[in-house]
């Protein structure tokens, strides 16, 4: 097969055609250089220059305020669960955590482990984790190391439309599945942080956005990699850091800012995108029921079953054969699970509300 599908896997997940196809351009010879971005070290100025110029528009893209680091690190976000509370808080210390699905109830499993207490200030496993918390619903105590958050939940398909307010504790959020979906006051973050395969660029790499104050917090004892202020220290260089996976980031955020025309835009695209699907849900008369509540539903992911479970296998199948791929839901929710992330056209999405409409009638 050679013609491209309508991708909605929930990561990781759809490019930007103009972005691989740049990739695929380069790929033999980066201009003027007789190699790729993968044959060259990391010391060289070329790749210096890809470095610093991903930074430059992860900052351009999200207005990053300079007293924030940009790091380009691995270990996915999971190594993120354990580096966090490591770096952020001492042993015998609280942290906060708001429970709202799969991830960041990991989260929370991680941060027992090295030794932080972890105090959830709310859970909603009971409810199937289908909402985030209303406004206000939640008090974080002010002594906490810091109070952590998923922005969009990945498998359940729930989305925080704002920050919770935290008061004065440092904020720290997982946006690994809504990254670049929209604009964000960095400035009320302590630390956020993304894997890149869903919205961001390929697996193996994960942009870390810290508040440099928090920096301090981490001990010398702390093993070198799992150290955030060496990685700062070092500009993202402590260790041979994953070069391509890094120009791919920087190839999704040159898209982000000179053709979709910034994060404004691309968030209005989003909704767009987002409503259509809802809207395909919302007028079945219950063919298509909803997992999340009405105000806590995800533009990224959009999970719903089938009132009539034994077509889901049905509905899969004959989506597949109009080139709308990976729709199966996460084993733990079951249904469907149509991930929309940036790169997805609106045009996969038309295609796909039109095909809910169809296989609804003709069933
Ligand atoms: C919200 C969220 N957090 C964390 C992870 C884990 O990311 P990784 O596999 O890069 O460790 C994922 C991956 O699916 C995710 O969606």
């Amino acid at each position: 097969m050679t013609e491209r599908v309508f991708n909605f896997s929930a990561g990781p997940a759809a490019f930007p055609e103009k972005v691989l196809l740049q990739a695929r351009d380069e790929m033999m010879s980066l201009p003027g250089l007789g190699m790729s971005v993968m044959e060259i070290s990391h010391r060289s100025d070329e790749f210096k220059a890809i470095h610093a110029e991903a930074q430059s528009n992860v900052r351009t893209l999200l207005s990053v305020p300079d007293d924030y680091e940009v790091l380009f690190l691995q270990g996915g976000s999971r190594l993120q669960f354990s580096m966090i509370p490591m770096n952020l808080a001492s042993p015998g210390q609280t942290a906060d955590y708001f429970v709202t699905g799969t991830w960041s109830k990991k989260s929370v499993d991680e941060c027992a482990k090295v030794g932080v207490l972890p105090n959830v200030v709310c859970d909603f496993s009971e409810s199937g984790y289908d909402r985030i918390p209303a406004p206000g619903d939640v008090t974080v105590n002010p002594d906490s190391a810091f109070a952590y958050y998923c922005s969009n939940e990945t498998v359940q398909g729930v989305q925080f439309p704002s920050e919770p307010d935290v008061g004065g504790v440092p904020l720290i959020c997982d946006s690994s599945s809504d990254i670049f979906c929209r604009p964000l006051p960095v400035e009320k973050y302590g630390m956020i942080y993304a894997c890149a395969q869903k919205n961001a660029g390929p697996a193996g790499v994960t942009i870390v956005i810290m508040k440099k104050d928090l920096l301090e917090r981490s001990s010398d004892d702390l093993p070198g990699y799992l150290n955030y202020k060496l990685h700062a220290e070092a500009d993202s260089m402590f260790n041979t850091p994953p070069t391509f996976a890094i120009y791919m980031v920087n190839l999704i955020a040159k898209w982000l800012l000179n053709d979709v025309g910034g994060l404004d835009k691309m968030f209005a695209r989003n909704q767009e995108k987002a409503s259509m699907l809802y809207e395909a849900i919302d007028s079945s008369d219950g063919f298509y029921v909803p997992h999340a509540q009405p105000e806590s539903r995800s533009i990224m992911n959009v999970t719903f079953k089938l009132a009539k479970e034994d077509l889901l296998a049905r509905f899969v199948e004959e989506a597949a054969k109009r080139r709308l791929c990976n729709l199966k839901g996460h084993r733990s929710v079951g249904g469907i699970r149509a991930s929309i992330y940036n790169a997805v056209p609106t045009e996969g999405v038309v295609e796909l509300r039109d095909f809910m409409a169809e296989f609804r009638a003709s069933h």
